[in-house]
């Protein structure tokens, strides 16, 4: 029995029918390992706009708050693509990363060896790759003032954004970085555009001087946030932590997915700092996003929604043998040749949201014996 607190947040788009394979898979360790959870579930994004004409209410921020771990599904819906930037299901999801202090999210980009091929690269490239990117989440050009737009004396209209980096910022997510690489192969490479952001220079020095300091034992590379998306096609196994910013890393995050097949594949975990009563802020989302053109026809690939809650157990709740075997039963499911349609190749059998979750289920129940 557990009385760990979860949170549960679909959104919208596919968000719905991948957390449903979720379910099954939390129903399944109820069932035969006894842990349950004290779960409540919630609307974010456009259909909480639909419902309540916001993206987010205040009840759900701080029902987050109270949770032991948030499972975040994902938001966007182009029917709101009209709407103020102040309304946009996004913002659901950026104002948790901000209210909760989520600083720091964790976007691991790992080859299964059953996908080598459904990569883009060739298989000698990315077999065995296993790279972990550690981005900032609630600084940078995202949140940073003055922004907006605004209409100039002749008539032209001018947007602005800041991209802003104070010192603690950068070391509380250089820390995660540095002590998530020491469990690792030991070696962080930092990346910014220092070449032409004062950000950027502020961002290397700090880092720089936070590893002479503290972590002298780690390696530390430094690179340019261009040549970094460039040297992650052209050999990505060089790397193990890579950490940055919050624009580098939404982009160079969603490149590193793509090495791994699908964006389908890969969960994330965004961490606060650890608060003195000893619990620590967590919300833990799949990469990809709602995918609009493919929702509602129960196609959507549902392994990074169950990999995030893998996450989550292992992370939040402590529960490693329980996280271990649902990767396990992933990759164990995927040596079974089902495929959903984004990671399908050659030779294997095209299956639907469900039938890849039954799936999950049933090697789970392998795993168990
Ligand atoms: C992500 C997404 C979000 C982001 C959007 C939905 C606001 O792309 O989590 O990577 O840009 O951070
Ligand atoms: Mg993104």
């Amino acid at each position: 029995m557990s009385t760990k607190k979860l949170l549960i947040l679909p959104g919208d788009g596919i968000g719905p029918e991948v957390m449903r394979e979720v379910a099954r898979v939390a129903a399944w360790l109820g069932r035969r390992r006894g842990i349950t959870f004290d779960i409540s579930e919630d609307l974010v994004g456009g259909t909480s706009l639909a419902e309540y004409g916001v993206p987010i209410r205040e009840e759900v921020i701080q029902k987050a708050r109270e949770a032991d771990a948030v499972l975040f599904g994902s938001v966007g819906d182009p029917k709101w693509a009209h709407v103020g930037f102040d309304k946009r299901p996004e913002i659901a999801i950026l104002k948790l990363r901000q209210e909760l202090g989520l600083f720091a999210n964790l976007r691991p980009a790992k080859v299964f060896d059953a996908l080598v091929d459904a990569s883009t690269l060739k298989p000698d490239v990315v077999k065995g790759l296993d790279i972990m990117i550690v981005r900032e989440t609630v600084g940078g050009i995202y949140f940073g003032e003055p922004r907006g737009i605004e209409t100039l004396p002749d008539g032209q209209r001018r947007g602005i954004n800041t991209e802003v980096y104070t010192t603690h910022e950068i070391e509380r997510v250089a820390r995660v970085a540095f002590d998530l690489a020491r469990k690792r192969q030991n070696s962080v490479c930092s990346v910014e555009k220092c070449n032409v952001m004062e950000s950027g220079l502020l961002w290397k020095e700090v880092v720089t001087d936070l590893h002479a300091r503290e972590y002298a034992d780690v390696t530390l590379s430094h690179m340019l946030a261009d040549n970094c998306a460039m040297q992650l096609v052209r050999n990505p196994r060089q790397f193990d932590v890579i950490v940055t910013g919050n624009l580098f890393g939404d982009l160079l995050s969603d490149l590193a997915s793509m090495l791994t097949g699908s964006l389908g594949m890969l969960p994330s975990a965004t961490l606060g700092a650890v608060h003195s009563d000893g619990r620590r802020p967590a919300l833990y989302e799949p990469i990809h996003g709602s995918a609009p053109d493919i929702a509602g026809r129960g196609i959507a690939n549902p392994i990074a929604q169950i990999l995030s809650f893998a996450m989550l157990l292992r992370y939040s709740f402590g529960m490693q043998a329980e996280s271990d075997m649902i990767e396990n039963a992933v990759a164990a499911m995927l040596g079974t040749g089902l495929r959903t349609a984004d990671i399908m190749s050659e030779g294997m059998a095209r299956v639907g949201t469900d039938v890849m979750g039954d799936a999950i289920v049933r090697e789970l129940d392998k795993l168990q014996g």
